[in-house]
């Protein structure tokens, strides 16, 4: 890991979990892209793995359902040759009554390190931190937010534009129950990009202006010249099907289609996953080559790292 160190330095981040973004400035969002781009080369050699977190161990508390991001800590975690214990509600003793503070207790009393926790509810990470001493990585917390999905957004993002600054991302969809959303607009703001967010009103979190953002009803409007689109998961599950009348009416005024791409020659497609194929993204924009959600996906495991190393690395 000495070419590592050598890129980043003695920098440090100033925090000691990684709870979400808006309390990250943006020479820390930067120090995390940057560690993210040389462990992503690491990714592309024949062994993939590097020595440097032997001996630390992390547990992954996933309370909600989750593919990319519980995978994509548990590589990110083997990557850096740490161990990694993985924990679900259900089979455990929570259905027996245990509270979430004296589980995380007892994991840490098995000498973990680290805890990276995804909970339907806002505010858990934090929670977390109160009930261990090893430092917490928020890896979804309900509506509230999600940072490493919004870090390798932006490490997709930054490899095709060469700055953030002035560059122009539409977030598309349900902005109010999306902590991908806020996650990213935290972040997107903090370096310098315009950034729109577009959903029906009903999706709409109220003074969302508030966090720095242009609001459009439009999909047209909001696509007509921006650099990155980022669509979002219709979330079902956070409340129910009374906010939007229907799904093919949603995909009519909301969904980008492959006109879309006709008439915005240069943006790139985002998505966080899963996609609710035929509803945010027609197949063709899912497949389209300005598509860069498989690459999303990719860098991160590439984000996780630099967060899991750059935690694990600061004494603080
Ligand atoms: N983007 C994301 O959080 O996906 P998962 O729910 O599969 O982890």
């Amino acid at each position: 890991m000495q070419e590592l160190a050598s890129q980043t330095g003695s920098q440090v981040l100033r925090h000691r979990h990684l709870l979400g973004l808006s309390a990250y400035n943006a020479e820390e969002i930067s120090l995390i892209l940057e560690t993210a781009r040389e462990f992503r080369q690491i990714l592309e050699r024949p062994i993939k793995r590097v020595p440097t977190l032997r001996g630390f161990t992390i547990a992954n508390l996933f309370f909600e359902p989750s593919t990319r991001t519980r995978i994509s800590f548990e590589l990110a975690a083997k990557r850096l040759s740490a161990d990694i214990v993985n924990f679900g509600g259900s089979g455990s003793s929570l259905s027996k009554g245990e509270t979430l503070k004296d589980t995380a207790q007892n994991i840490e009393a098995m000498k973990v390190d680290m805890a990276v926790i995804r909970h339907s509810s806002p505010g858990a990470a934090h929670f977390l931190t109160r009930c261990i001493k090893g430092r917490v990585i928020n890896a979804g917390d309900g509506a509230h937010e999600h940072p490493t999905q919004a870090l390798l957004d932006l490490l997709t993002i930054s490899e095709h534009y060469e700055s953030f600054s002035d560059l122009r991302v539409s977030i598309i969809g349900d902005i109010a129950h999306s902590r991908v959303a806020r996650s990213n607009i935290f972040a997107l703001t903090t370096l310098g990009a315009q950034v729109t967010v577009c959903g029906p009103q009903t999706l709409m979190p109220v003074q969302i202006e508030k966090l720095g953002v242009q609001v459009t009803h439009h999909l047209d409007d909001a696509l007509l010249d921006c650099d990155v689109a980022i669509a979002l998961r219709i979330q079902r599950e956070r409340f129910g099907a009374s906010l939007v009348p229907s799904l093919r009416e949603y995909n009519a005024l909301y969904g980008l289609r492959e006109d879309h791409m006709h008439r915005n020659t240069g943006m790139i497609v985002l998505h966080p996953g899963p996609v609710n194929r035929g509803v945010e993204l027609d197949d063709s924009v899912i497949e389209h080559e300005r598509s860069v959600i498989l690459d999303q996906v990719t860098n991160g495991v590439a984000v996780r790292m630099a967060v899991i190393y750059l935690l694990a690395s600061d004494s603080n």
